[in-house]
């Protein structure tokens, strides 16, 4: 994909919707792949990481055929899988590998997961260390327990882990573990991650058990084919949201989004900082799904820490963008996982706002940034990072002079079309702006 080269944008008048969860996506095809019969997945996230989840979940010998982009649909396999006659490619997929070393933990049969440069640094002992306990025979081949994995699984015993990271991934790997293990497996974690695996067990009818920061399932139960919608990614969503809210005078509506209450903490900082959100759930089956409405506001400072970090977790590099064009100071701290993403963030985050003039200081688990000092345009690198580049995409709709984001074929890690979108944008003056919008009614 060719450099992205950005300008200073009008104000945003429009409505929008965003592609599907990716969180949800990576799930809905392996619980199907689990499940008693067919289930059409529709409103899949056709990006990088996410197809490579329904290429190790066919390499399982699990048919999944798609209607169209958006479709899949899976034959289940109740539980019972084939072992793979080629390694399983996790591409940059933290999602895929950690999840699927929890469902191939449970097979009595050896499999290998790889993944790509930057998905070879990332560790991987945290999801090791609880599967090896409940039985698995696991292997990092990198150093300090870096990918490629060799996992020789089957056999488990129940485990209650209680894990040292507020991880969704840890979690999630060890719920899928325990749907193969002999009794009741429990995960407790020390602040509540996202719960999309334990909202999507309850769907799927394997009634998994919640008190408190602890879930727990009995395994040896069946997954309940069913059809499922996935919602829109608010993780996607967010980078529009800041254009917007940023913006004095935007408005912006985006429908079909999830609202999943583990997610939203984005909306939560941005009411915070000054900007007018509402959101309206329509519908709550599977994922609370609805509208965002944001009008924009001149933002200030806030402070990002403690338990809503799980909450925000992706969304932090926009929000630092944000906060480099509020008033005051804005402090990110707790968020040390953000230096073992898909690059370290807080890096990646803290070199390209200095590089368009913003004052960061960066610290061991956040930052603190001076916000409301004029940004300028700036040649960035995205250090392969799709969320590090659709961020500094947004940052450049207020720069003054032009933003060139190099490096920029990892947004189809989850946001494929996210460049046509700024285009659309950026292009139409406001007020022409397709197609016009209405505002939500009032509460
Ligand atoms: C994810 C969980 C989060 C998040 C990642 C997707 C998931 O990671 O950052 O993008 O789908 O479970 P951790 O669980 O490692 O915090």
């Amino acid at each position: 994909m060719p450099d992205w080269k950005i300008r200073r944008a009008n104000t945003i008048q429009t409505e929008l919707e965003v592609p599907g969860d990716k969180s949800i996506s990576h799930r809905a095809v392996m619980l199907a792949s689990m499940s008693n019969g067919t289930c059409v997945i529709r409103g899949f996230l056709p990006s990088e990481d996410c197809l490579c989840t329904v290429a190790a979940i066919r390499a399982l010998g699990v048919p999944i055929e798609s209607a169209d982009e958006t479709t899949l649909i899976v034959q289940g396999k109740r539980r019972v899988f084939a072992a793979p006659t080629h390694d399983i490619d996790c591409g940059n997929s933290g999602t895929t590998m950690r999840l699927m070393s929890g469902l191939l933990a449970g097979q009595p049969f050896r499999s290998r997961l790889i993944g790509d440069p930057s998905l070879s640094k990332r560790p991987m002992r945290r999801v090791m260390e609880p599967l090896t306990q409940m039985g698995a025979k696991i292997t990092a081949e990198g150093k300090d327990g870096r990918p490629p994995l060799v996992i020789e699984g089957g056999n488990l015993q129940p485990i209650d882990y209680v894990s040292p990271v507020a991880s969704a991934q840890v979690k999630s790997a060890v719920l899928l573990a325990g749907m193969f293990a002999k009794g009741r497996t429990s995960v407790t974690e020390p602040t509540q991650s996202r719960n999309h695996t334990e909202r999507m067990l309850e769907y799927f009818l394997i009634r998994p058990q919640k008190n408190d920061l602890t879930v727990s399932l009995h395994g040896g139960l069946t997954p309940e084919s069913r059809d499922f919608q996935v919602p829109g990614d608010i993780s996607s969503a967010a980078f529009w949201l800041v254009a917007a809210a940023a913006q004095p005078r935007s408005h912006l509506l985006i429908k079909n989004v999830g609202l999943n209450e583990t997610r939203t903490g984005v909306l939560a900082v941005l009411v915070r900082m000054g900007a007018h959100v509402r959101e309206i759930v329509e519908n709550e089956e599977a994922e609370p799904l609805g509208v965002i409405e944001v009008r924009g506001a001149r933002l200030k400072g806030t402070e990002i820490g403690g338990k809503e970090i799980p909450n925000v977790i992706d969304e932090l590099p926009i929000l630092a963008v944000a906060a480099a064009l509020a008033n005051g100071t804005t402090v990110i701290k707790d968020a040390g996982e953000l230096r073992v993403k898909e690059t370290d963030r807080l890096a990646a985050v803290a070199t390209n706002l200095r590089a368009m003039g913003a004052q960061v200081q960066e610290t061991e688990d956040g930052m603190v940034i001076t916000g409301g000092i004029p940004l300028h345009g700036a040649r960035l690198d995205s250090y392969g990072d799709h969320r590090i580049a659709m961020a500094f995409a947004i940052a450049g709709m207020f720069a003054e002079g032009e933003t060139i984001i190099t490096n920029t074929d990892c947004v189809n890690t989850s946001y494929p079309g996210f460049y046509q979108t700024l285009e659309r944008i950026l292009h139409e003056p406001p007020g022409q702006q397709t197609p016009v919008i209405t505002s939500l009614p009032n509460a």
